[in-house]
């Protein structure tokens, strides 16, 4: 069966340089027969977290999370491309994720850094991998971390020069074991419930 994947990106500050590893990663996704979505946050444009999404009460929740909640649940699988400020995560991103939590769990993650420097959003990927693991998802121990972003992608997301060259190298892997994780848990899902 065809595997869903919802790709996130959050950056709300222009020029968004790490919207070219989205456009990197999708078609290389889709490459392998996968259902694949972007999810922008700055387009979902959440309110500020005042309410996570459970604590509306059913069929009451502002339209584009109810959307994004459908979207989901019915995901085998997510990629999230994280940016770093100041040795942290972006706050779009971070917000719109913080809106649910129970509508991730059982699923692996996967984690794309980059940055505008050769640390490549480093400490941004580990604080997501920590972020994520709390909300309930499988974070794969492949990881890509790219800088400076702009060395190694152009605008459409082709791979320029030796960073780009080593990213073309690593994706397949990071896609392999992605997969993996996907078909493993969509198989124990259907063979148990989840305990909770
Ligand atoms: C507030 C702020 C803090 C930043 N902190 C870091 C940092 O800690 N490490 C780093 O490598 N780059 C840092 N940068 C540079 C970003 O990596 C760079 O601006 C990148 O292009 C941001 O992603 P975006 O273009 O997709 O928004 C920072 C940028 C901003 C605006």
């Amino acid at each position: 069966m065809t595997k869903n994947v919802l790709v996130f990106y959050g950056s709300y500050r222009k020029p968004r340089y790490g919207i070219r590893l989205a456009r990197f990663a999708i078609p290389r996704l889709e490459q392998r027969g996968l259902n694949v979505e972007f999810i922008d946050a700055r387009v979902v444009n959440l309110p500020m977290l005042d309410r996570m999404y459970k604590e509306y009460p059913p069929g009451t929740a502002p339209e584009a999370m109810e959307r994004l909640a459908a979207k989901i649940k019915a995901a085998h699988g997510f990629v999230f491309i994280c940016g770093e400020y100041n040795w942290g995560v972006q706050p779009g991103l971070k917000n719109l994720t913080d809106h649910f939590l129970e509508e991730w769990f059982w699923r692996p993650a996967a984690i794309m850094s980059y940055s505008a420097q050769r640390a490549a959003g480093a400490r941004a990927n580990y604080s997501w991998h920590g972020i994520l693991s709390e909300m309930g998802m499988v974070v794969i121990s492949s990881s890509i971390t790219i800088g400076p972003i702009v060395e190694a992608l152009d605008d459409v997301g082709s791979p320029t020069g030796v960073s780009g060259a080593y990213l073309e190298k690593i994706f397949p892997r990071f896609a392999d074991d992605l997969i993996w994780w996907m078909e493993a848990a969509e198989a124990q899902r259907l063979r148990k419930l989840p305990p909770y």
